[in-house]
Protein backbone atom coordinates (compact mmCIF):
# COMPACT_ATOMS: atom_id res chain seq x y z
CA UNK A 1 0.00 0.00 0.00
CA UNK A 2 0.86 3.06 -0.56
CA UNK A 3 0.64 6.52 0.78
CA UNK A 4 -1.20 9.78 -1.35
CA UNK A 5 -1.78 12.97 -0.36
CA UNK A 6 -5.30 14.30 -0.70
CA UNK A 7 -6.49 18.23 -0.91
CA UNK A 8 -9.40 17.92 1.24
CA UNK A 9 -9.67 21.64 1.86
CA UNK A 10 -8.02 25.16 1.57
CA UNK A 11 -6.32 26.66 4.26
CA UNK A 12 -8.86 30.11 4.46
CA UNK A 13 -11.40 27.67 4.96
CA UNK A 14 -10.26 27.08 8.61
CA UNK A 15 -9.01 29.70 10.85
CA UNK A 16 -6.93 29.65 13.67
CA UNK A 17 -9.29 27.97 16.54
CA UNK A 18 -11.29 26.22 14.41
CA UNK A 19 -12.18 22.98 12.91
CA UNK A 20 -13.76 21.85 9.62
CA UNK A 21 -14.96 18.11 8.90
CA UNK A 22 -14.19 16.90 5.25
CA UNK A 23 -14.92 12.95 4.19
CA UNK A 24 -12.41 11.30 2.80
CA UNK A 25 -12.34 7.72 1.23
CA UNK A 26 -15.16 6.88 3.38
CA UNK A 27 -13.77 8.45 6.62
CA UNK A 28 -14.97 11.36 8.87
CA UNK A 29 -11.91 13.67 9.40
CA UNK A 30 -11.29 16.67 11.04
CA UNK A 31 -8.96 19.38 10.27
CA UNK A 32 -8.50 21.71 12.71
CA UNK A 33 -5.86 24.98 13.02
CA UNK A 34 -3.95 25.10 16.00
CA UNK A 35 -2.55 28.60 16.05
CA UNK A 36 -1.63 29.07 12.33
CA UNK A 37 -0.50 24.79 11.93
CA UNK A 38 -2.94 22.47 10.75
CA UNK A 39 -3.81 18.78 12.01
CA UNK A 40 -6.38 16.12 10.96
CA UNK A 41 -7.82 13.70 13.31
CA UNK A 42 -10.66 11.58 13.35
CA UNK A 43 -14.09 12.80 13.70
CA UNK A 44 -15.75 9.77 15.95
CA UNK A 45 -14.89 9.45 19.89
CA UNK A 46 -13.45 6.67 21.15
CA UNK A 47 -16.10 6.22 24.37
CA UNK A 48 -19.56 6.06 22.22
CA UNK A 49 -18.78 7.68 18.64
CA UNK A 50 -19.47 11.66 19.49
CA UNK A 51 -19.00 13.71 16.91
CA UNK A 52 -15.84 15.86 17.78
CA UNK A 53 -15.97 18.10 15.03
CA UNK A 54 -19.11 19.43 17.01
CA UNK A 55 -16.88 20.00 20.21
CA UNK A 56 -14.77 22.40 21.19
CA UNK A 57 -11.44 22.93 19.97
CA UNK A 58 -9.11 24.91 23.10
CA UNK A 59 -5.66 25.71 21.61
CA UNK A 60 -4.46 21.70 20.72
CA UNK A 61 -7.10 19.55 22.86
CA UNK A 62 -10.43 19.10 21.31
CA UNK A 63 -13.58 18.45 23.89
CA UNK A 64 -16.14 16.04 22.51
CA UNK A 65 -19.68 17.56 22.98
CA UNK A 66 -21.52 14.33 24.04
CA UNK A 67 -19.63 13.30 27.89
CA UNK A 68 -16.57 15.64 27.70
CA UNK A 69 -13.47 13.62 26.82
CA UNK A 70 -10.70 15.49 25.64
CA UNK A 71 -8.12 14.53 22.80
CA UNK A 72 -4.79 15.82 21.63
CA UNK A 73 -5.26 16.80 18.54
CA UNK A 74 -1.73 16.76 17.56
CA UNK A 75 -1.32 12.90 18.90
CA UNK A 76 -4.61 11.62 19.41
CA UNK A 77 -3.74 10.75 22.86
CA UNK A 78 -7.04 10.37 25.43
CA UNK A 79 -6.27 13.74 28.09
CA UNK A 80 -9.21 13.40 29.81
CA UNK A 81 -11.73 10.65 30.39
CA UNK A 82 -14.35 8.99 29.91
CA UNK A 83 -12.51 8.00 26.56
CA UNK A 84 -9.89 5.75 27.00
CA UNK A 85 -8.35 5.21 23.87
CA UNK A 86 -6.68 7.05 20.81
CA UNK A 87 -8.19 8.68 18.14
CA UNK A 88 -6.55 8.53 14.66
CA UNK A 89 -4.48 10.93 12.98
CA UNK A 90 -3.43 11.59 9.81
CA UNK A 91 -0.31 13.27 7.88
CA UNK A 92 -0.96 16.43 6.92
CA UNK A 93 1.09 19.11 4.50
CA UNK A 94 0.09 22.50 3.16
CA UNK A 95 0.82 23.24 -0.45
CA UNK A 96 -0.23 26.05 -2.60
CA UNK A 97 -2.86 27.14 0.20
CA UNK A 98 -4.57 24.16 0.17
CA UNK A 99 -4.84 21.37 3.08
CA UNK A 100 -3.47 17.95 1.52
CA UNK A 101 -4.07 14.88 4.04
CA UNK A 102 -2.21 11.35 3.28
CA UNK A 103 -4.42 8.36 2.92
CA UNK A 104 -3.53 4.86 2.21
CA UNK A 105 -4.18 3.68 -1.52
CA UNK A 106 -3.58 0.35 -2.98
S1 LIG B 1 -18.96 10.06 23.07
FE1 LIG B 1 -17.31 11.39 23.39
S2 LIG B 1 -17.12 11.52 25.52
FE2 LIG B 1 -18.77 10.12 25.21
Amino acid sequence: MAEGFVKVAETRDVSPGEMKLVELEGQRIVIANVAGSFYAFGDVCTHANGPLSDGVLQEDRVECPWHGSAFDVKSGRPLSPPARSPIPTYRLKVENGGILVAVLKE
